[in-house]
């Protein structure tokens, strides 16, 4: 059953950084994968058809499709477009699917609120540090759901889900998959759910923006409290995830750190004020447009002190990206990161290629140092693939960037946008 186009799935390539060009150009930013992995979920909501629209193609989102394909539902796919039917459903997720994806865990809201029940595997650990989904449990049992752990998997059991006051917060805040769990949960249950301490981030809103598409009632998406009135059932609808944020301020950085000016299109710059306000005061002229975002120089790098926090604040997702700006800024540079305490693989990676950073996890100290020189590196998460290839963009020489198939969880056909405005960057088929 060959129904998904993905060009780069769990791929060894690698890919060669030439550094030292000058970035130029407009580069277009794709949907928001954080947005589009539970709006896909959501539609096993509903037994009507549902269309979503600027879907990026990834590898997190084609284990998504392939999760959902085997809960039942039936997936197509053409470019940027998925159409979900879930008419008949299961709601057993197969260990095998589940394991490969931390994002996985998004089935369990919306399976138990139109089955009353969902048994999935429970996320594992994963390099960004532990990541529990205590509180996506602990919310579901405010529902009135009976959550058992056994064998690995997390059953979640409801013969009657009624709405209630669910409580988000936790030791690290609030929590953003937790919130759109519960959210999903809600919609079809009796009576009105109040979330409390909810996620803000703006893949939230576009979560409750879908959900009300197909009929749902919530009201107080993007900001700390969100009720939901639940419905009986759910229709179908026709909807357009919103631009990737990460994506959009991962390019601006790679500007930045060339010296180049780049722009942004396809973009909400209202959901990037935390990362547009570092990198002026990092020493960068931004122009916003209704749609766009412009990066240019703007007198010399500067160092910077940054938290990373919920949104509205500066995205853990944007951290490493920022370490990578930073370890050239001449002076002492200091970024926290409080959501993900031991996200700091790319301190070492960063280190092989010439930069002085002194880790004392949450806390990472940057000496600014003048040069970095191209190194063979391995990518170990997402962002911080993302951090080693916009060093490469700025070290002298080469910069090998191994286990490839990180970058392309998540970030689409990055290689050939940034190649698009003056990169030279080359993918080595292993
Ligand atoms: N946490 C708990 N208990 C829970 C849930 C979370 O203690 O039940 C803790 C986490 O361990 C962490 C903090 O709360 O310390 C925040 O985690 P959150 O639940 O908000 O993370 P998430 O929802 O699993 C999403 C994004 C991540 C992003 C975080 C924070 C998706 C698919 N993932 O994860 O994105 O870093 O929110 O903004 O939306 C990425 O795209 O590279 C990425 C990792």
């Amino acid at each position: 059953m060959n129904m998904f186009r993905v060009s780069r799935l769990v791929s060894m390539d690698k890919i060669l950084v030439h550094g030292g060009r000058k970035l130029n150009g407009t580069v277009r930013i794709s949907g928001s994968k954080n947005s589009a992995l539970p709006i896909l979920a959501a539609a096993l909501l509903t037994r009507e058809r549902c269309v979503i629209r600027g879907v990026p193609d990834l590898s997190d989102i084609h284990y998504m499709l392939t999760i959902l394909s085997s809960l039942g539902c039936e997936v197509e796919r053409a470019s940027g477009t998925v159409i979900i039917k879930a008419d008949k459903i299961r709601t057993e997720a197969p260990y095998e699917l589940v394991r490969k994806m931390r994002a996985s865990v998004c089935v369990l809201g919306p399976l138990l609120g139109r089955e009353h029940e969902a048994c999935v595997s429970l996320p594992g650990g994963c390099v960004i540090g532990d990541r529990p989904i205590d509180l996506h449990l602990r919310g579901f049992e405010a529902l009135g759901a009976a959550v058992r752990v056994t064998g690995g998997n997390v059953k979640v059991l409801a013969p009657r889900l009624s709405g209630a006051k669910v409580n988000m917060g936790g030791k690290y805040g609030t929590t953003v998959l937790g919130t759109d769990n519960i959210m999903m949960a809600a919609v079809l249950a009796e009576g009105t759910t109040i979330i409390e301490d909810a996620a803000e981030e703006p893949e939230v809103v576009d979560l409750a923006n879908f959900l009300n598409a197909l009929g749902a009632k919530i009201t107080g998406a993007g900001t700390c409290q969100i009720t939901v009135e639940g419905v009986k059932e759910l229709s179908g609808a026709d909807y357009t995830v919103i631009p990737d944020r990460i994506e959009a301020g991962t390019m601006l950085v790679a500007g930045a750190i060339t010296g180049g000016r780049v722009t942004v299109n396809h973009v909400r710059p209202d959901h990037l004020e935390s990362v547009i306000e570092p990198l002026r005061a990092a020493g960068f002229t931004i122009e916003t447009g209704e749609r766009s975002i412009t990066v240019s120089p703007n007198g010399g790098l500067r160092p910077l002190h940054l938290d990373t926090r919920p949104y509205p604040g500066f995205p853990t997702d944007m951290q490493a990206q920022m370490c990578a700006l930073l370890v050239r800024a001449p002076g002492e540079s200091v970024i926290t990161d409080h959501i993900f305490p031991q996200r700091f693989m790319h301190v070492a990676e960063l280190a092989r290629m010439g930069a002085q950073i002194r880790l004392e996890a949450p806390t990472a100290f940057i000496t600014g140092n003048g040069a970095l020189s191209g190194a063979p590196v391995m990518a170990s998460d997402l962002r911080a693939s993302a951090a080693l290839l916009l060093a490469g963009l700025q070290a002298d020489g080469i910069t090998e960037v191994n286990r490839v198939y990180h970058i392309d969880r998540g970030y689409e056909h990055i290689d050939d946008k940034l190649n698009d405005v003056g990169a030279h960057i080359e993918r080595v088929k292993a």
